[in-house]
């Protein structure tokens, strides 16, 4: 909704339309949209404006419903005709389905048995996809059976974030960087999700999806395919997609030592007290939920062989942060050797969020007598450079399921491509015991994640 409130106040939504709340909590109109109008004051990155969020507010509609009842879909069908003819819509639908797995073949079959001439039908399915490799391709094929594969829109919030399409643009629209964008010139890649929450009011679905199943396998590994890609015939959806799924193929399945998982114990976060993961509220106490997951990953291919991708992410870590380095190697002969402690390789930063931006660290004189090196970085902040708000990944993306653009949504086979590689890691967990809690929370992470790198003569970035 904070999205949709987003796109109204720069006049970006259809001149004609509605949106129908569908949910199993008892409401009607007013309800849902008194509820909203709460979640839009608080969320939306735009001010308040009552005559803005009117105009929304009078082509929401609420059904409360739930497709397992005889009747369901038919409420729901009545309710949409209803507003179509009201509002000459001319039948053009997209169904945003954020359900729990269980529902959606009962709601897949339902939506296609409504499915028409007279305008097109389209699809969002947030995620979780499936629960492992299994579980994806069924989903994927109950879908194929009632909708052709440009009607489905596999949503991945973080590829509709301004920076992580920026990584596009900077690699494929900058002469300089792909030339040294391999092995023979870097390093390593590090790549952090880091957020500072825990796992809020969500005990039920994190329970059994764990930081692998939550941002694993779906936002770092996308993070991941667009840093690794190569460069695209062009920006179309299936070219885009091509090249990430070779990336995905490419993984190679990680041994057991190049896979630290960890769950946060008591701790201090941004000052306060936060309880364990397993004195969260649903979750068992003797949960062996992962919260945490670092890995060293490796792309088999031309490009990448050899070059390790070190990637982490976890809750209730210090801060929120989510970034990728780049590491250069270091000059192969540095001429200034005696003062060249201070000096550290090349990095390129890409800050995803917050403080939006990339930045290059160099080595640089310290004015002044003798030659003293130091790192220095270069800097580009989107805030300074472009002096406007960041909108949110969901509005260019549920813009771009209007307009049938695909380039940003996941295709069937990236996903089954990610979950191959994530049930390998699973099942190798399940062999032996995870020994939690084993980081406190507000830290960043259990100790044999520096192990991780430590071994290969690395580290994590400093903070
Ligand atoms: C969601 C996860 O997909 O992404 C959450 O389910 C997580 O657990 C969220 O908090 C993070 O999104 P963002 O945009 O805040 O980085």
């Amino acid at each position: 909704m904070p999205a949709l409130y987003a796109l109204m106040v720069r006049r970006l939504l259809p001149p004609r339309f509605a949106v129908v709340g569908v949910a199993r909590t008892e409401g009607n109109d007013e309800t849902w949209r008194a509820e909203m109008e709460e979640a839009v004051k608080e969320h939306a990155r735009d001010e308040f404006r009552q005559d803005v969020w009117d105009e929304l507010a009078q082509a929401m509609r609420y059904v409360s419903t739930d497709f397992a009842d005889e009747g369901g879909e038919d409420q729901l069908e009545q309710m949409i005709e209803r507003c179509e003819q009201e509002k000459d819509l001319g039948g053009n639908r997209v169904y945003y389905l954020a359900v729990p797995p269980p529902a959606f073949p009962t709601i897949v079959e339902a939506l296609s048995k409504r499915k028409d001439n007279r305008g097109w039908t389209r699809l969002i399915v947030e995620k979780p996809f499936g629960r492992d490799l299994e579980s994806a391709r069924e989903l994927n094929r109950l879908l194929w059976s009632h909708f052709d594969e440009s009607e489905i829109f596999r949503i991945d919030h973080y590829l509709g974030k301004e920076t992580v399409q920026n990584m596009l643009a900077l690699r494929f629209s900058n002469g300089i960087f792909e030339p040294i964008w391999n092995r023979q010139f870097i390093d390593h890649v590090q790549i952090t999700v880091a957020e500072a929450i825990g796992i809020e009011s969500r005990a039920g679905y994190y329970e059994s999806a764990g930081a692998i199943r939550d941002i694993f396998q779906n936002h770092l590994l996308q993070l991941l395919a667009l840093t690794a890609m190569e460069p695209p015939i062009d920006f179309t959806a299936e070219s885009v997609r091509n090249e990430k799924v070779k990336v995905l193929r490419a993984l190679h399945t990680p041994g057991p030592k190049s896979v630290v998982r960890g769950q946060y114990g008591r701790g201090f976060v941004e000052g306060e007290e936060v309880p364990a993961y397993r004195e969260e509220e649903g979750v068992k106490p003797d949960s062996t939920t992962e919260t945490y997951v670092a890995a060293k990953l490796f792309v088999d291919n031309w490009r990448w062989a050899d070059t390790p991708f070190y990637v982490r992410m976890g809750k209730r870590l210090a801060r929120r942060e989510t970034t990728i380095a780049i590491q250069f190697k270091r000059a192969p002969h540095p001429p200034f050797e005696e003062t060249a402690g201070e000096l550290r390789p090349n990095v390129l930063l890409i800050h995803v969020q917050p403080d939006e931006g990339v930045s290059l660290a160099i080595g640089a004189k310290v004015p002044g007598q003798g030659m003293q090196i130091r790192t220095v970085h270069m800097d580009f902040l989107y805030g300074g450079a472009f002096r406007t708000g960041m909108p949110e990944a969901y509005e260019r993306l549920i813009l771009d399921v209007m307009l049938g653009e695909a380039t940003l949504f996941t295709r069937a086979d990236e996903i089954e491509e990610q979950w191959l590689l994530v049930d390998s890691i699973i099942a190798a967990w399940q062999r032996d015991r995870a020994g939690f809690p084993n980081y406190a929370a507000g830290t960043w992470g259990p100790p044999s994640a520096d192990d991780l790198l430590h071994r290969d003569g690395r580290s994590w970035r400093r903070h």
